[in-house]
């Protein structure tokens, strides 16, 4: 059949049948123009989508029409008006107008057989936007890498990908608090207490740097002389002396280490710009929000008022500095002027909500950003909430106060060692495709754990609960995964050669409702990207493998007359579920 195609990829069922929609209601309804098709996927069995126009149209035209005399005849006309279609099956409207729509199976049947030869990147919807910005994970030199950046790293890691595999290049930013006064007091700190310390390499482990902040940041609480010189430390190491340079370069790389260790075991790829690089923008950008008349004075501080809020955004301190909001507009900017990213994403506990609302009202103000918060260029902050321990309060690894994620990480795996020992795959397999499996199961485990949850509830960390294999988490779908990759092993068909000679049906009801499915790929991948809600693709993934199983167990495959089809259709679940993963940050394996 004729699909319409914007660039390059293919238009998912659900928006075809939006068009043939719309078309119905243009040709019953011109002099309406405009009016959105609803439609959505069916929650009862009658029908596959179902079209919800009837009621909202039925509440306008009521005893205005000779033509319509209940919502369901105006069901009926749009099910009648819709241009034929290799798509529909059939149609069919229920009591107060909803059409109920059967999709063909022939033509379930003839994409999925397209997409195993054009690969999963052909159903790749289209967004309509060039370049994004990600601005992830972002925690602070000097201070503890916490639960909290752990989240926004996987959160905004499978953000970045989603949007990626929709052929949105991606602007993956580390946004590292590295500027600030705080930085002064530090450095000062060092200097005072320990003269020799950048000869002094046991004094550059983290945990000794964030012991060092803690007590700079107490000395500087208490002792008057202590914090002038620290304030006079910030002026020379703005004005880039470079004793203070160098001190300033030596701590960030310490920490930069530490986090590298958690971005290179959970694989996640960032480009750090941190707080420091937007410094030498930030009076230039002031100066365009002041001309905008946006900026005004409020007890000695430079600042925005908005609209519908009691407190101004603050963008210049009382002794003329520069603080997070001013960091946070200046590089919103740089984003949107120089970097021209259509959209900017940014990922932080809601704690940060009203920060956010309110940068983002000045840049609208200043006409960075589209007035409409649907047009682009936009921004979103995508929020979430805490991660709590087994206590049910805010989680930590150990009773000291610095959690080191990087061990918190090395649990995960070594218990999914444990569970691999214990299932004897230390006997049959090579040290390092045991150690891969292990970091799979135990990476997997903890962000599939988090990823899962709606992103704004609080999640319990739980290291029993994430690596069971019989809930719904990365272990079990990894096993569902792996179970069958060696349905098709054990066939001994070389797939690559069905997908060439054999055809793929869904003859049965099983078949049928599994390939519906994996037909629904892009818009499920359309829904996570509408609300930023990567739970939508867990849940999307936890369905696939229930619903492969309700196949498995009811069509068997090797050996039958439908084999090839069968084999087929495994290989289409097999692709998809390992796009899932891709898309979770979470590597697929093959055999468990
Ligand atoms: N460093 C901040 C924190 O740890 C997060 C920064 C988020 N990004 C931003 N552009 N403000 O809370």
């Amino acid at each position: 059949g004729k699909e319409m195609t914007t660039s390059g990829g293919c238009v998912p069922a659900r928006q075809q049948l939006a068009t043939l929609v719309k078309d119905a209601l243009g040709s019953l309804f011109p002099e309406d123009a405009g009016m959105e098709p609803l439609v959505a996927a069916c929650t009862n069995k009658f029908g596959d989508y179902q079209c919800n126009n009837a009621m909202g149209i039925w509440s306008k035209i009521k005893g205005k029409s000779s033509e319509f005399k209940s919502p369901n005849a105006v069901g009926q006309g749009i099910a009648k008006a819709l241009p034929s279609s290799p798509l529909i099956e059939k149609t069919s409207v229920a009591g107060p107008g909803f059409i109920n729509i059967i999709v063909s199976s022939r033509w379930m049947e003839e994409r999925i057989h397209k997409m195993l030869i054009d690969g999963l990147g052909s159903w790749a919807p289209s967004l309509g936007l060039k370049r994004a910005v990600v601005d992830f994970s972002s925690p602070n030199i000097a201070k503890e890498m916490h639960v909290g950046h752990l989240r926004s790293t996987i959160i905004g890691d499978s953000i970045a990908k989603m949007l990626e595999y929709c052929n949105v290049e991606v602007l993956r930013r580390n946004h590292v608090g590295d500027w600030g006064t705080q930085f002064g007091m530090l450095i000062e700190y060092l200097f005072n207490e320990y003269p020799n310390w950048d000869q002094n390499s046991e004094e550059h482990a983290v945990d000794k740097l964030q012991a060092l902040y803690k007590s700079s940041k107490k000395r500087f609480d208490e002792d008057p002389l202590f914090k002038k010189q620290a304030q006079q430390a910030v002026v020379l190491l703005q004005g880039g002396d470079k004793r203070y340079r160098e001190a300033w370069e030596q701590i960030c790389s310490i920490s930069r280490n530490e986090f590298d260790q958690v971005y290179n075991r959970l694989r996640v790829v960032l480009e750090e710009k941190g707080e420091s690089f937007y410094n030498p923008y930030i009076p230039s950008v002031i100066k365009e929000l002041e001309s905008k008349g946006l900026v005004s004075e409020s007890e000695g501080a430079r600042v925005i008022h908005v609209e519908g809020q009691n407190i101004p955004l603050i963008v210049v301190k009382t002794d003329g500095g520069f603080n997070y909001a001013s960091t946070d507009l200046t590089a919103l900017w740089y984003r949107l002027n120089v970097e021209k990213a259509d959209w900017i994403v940014y990922v932080t506990d809601v704690g940060q909500s009203l920060h956010f609302e309110m940068v983002f009202y000045a840049a609208r103000r200043a006409g960075w950003l589209a007035a409409d918060v649907k047009q682009l260029p936009k921004a979103t902050h995508v929020g979430f909430g805490l991660v709590l321990g087994p206590d049910g309060k805010r989680f930590r690894t150990r009773a000291t106060e610095v959690v080191r994620l990087a061990d918190l990480l090395d649990e995960a795996k070594s218990r999914s060692e444990q569970g691999l020992v214990d299932r004897g795959r230390e006997d049959i397999w090579e040290a390092d495709e045991l150690e891969q499996a292990a970091e799979a199961l135990g990476y997997g485990a903890v962000k599939y754990a988090d990823l899962k949850n709606n992103r704004t509830t609080n999640y319990t960390f739980n290291f029993d609960q994430m690596l069971d294999v019989r809930g719904n988490t990365a272990v079990y779908l990894l096993y569902a995964h792996a179970r069958i990759c060696s349905i098709i092993r054990k066939s001994g068909k070389d797939i690559d050669e069905l997908k060439k000679i054999g055809s793929l049906r869904l003859a049965h009801e099983n078949e049928r409702l599994l390939g519906l499915h994996l037909i629904r790929f892009p818009e499920i991948i359309e829904d996570a990207l509408a609300d930023l809600l990567p739970n939508t693709v867990c849940e999307y993934l936890y369905n696939l493998s229930e619903i492969f199983t309700k196949f498995y167990s009811t069509c068997k495959v090797i050996g039958s007359s439908e084999e090839t089809s069968r084999l087929l259709l495994c290989e289409a679940a097999a692709v998809i579920m390992r796009e899932c993963f891709e898309l979770l940050g979470i590597t697929p394996l093959y055999r468990l």
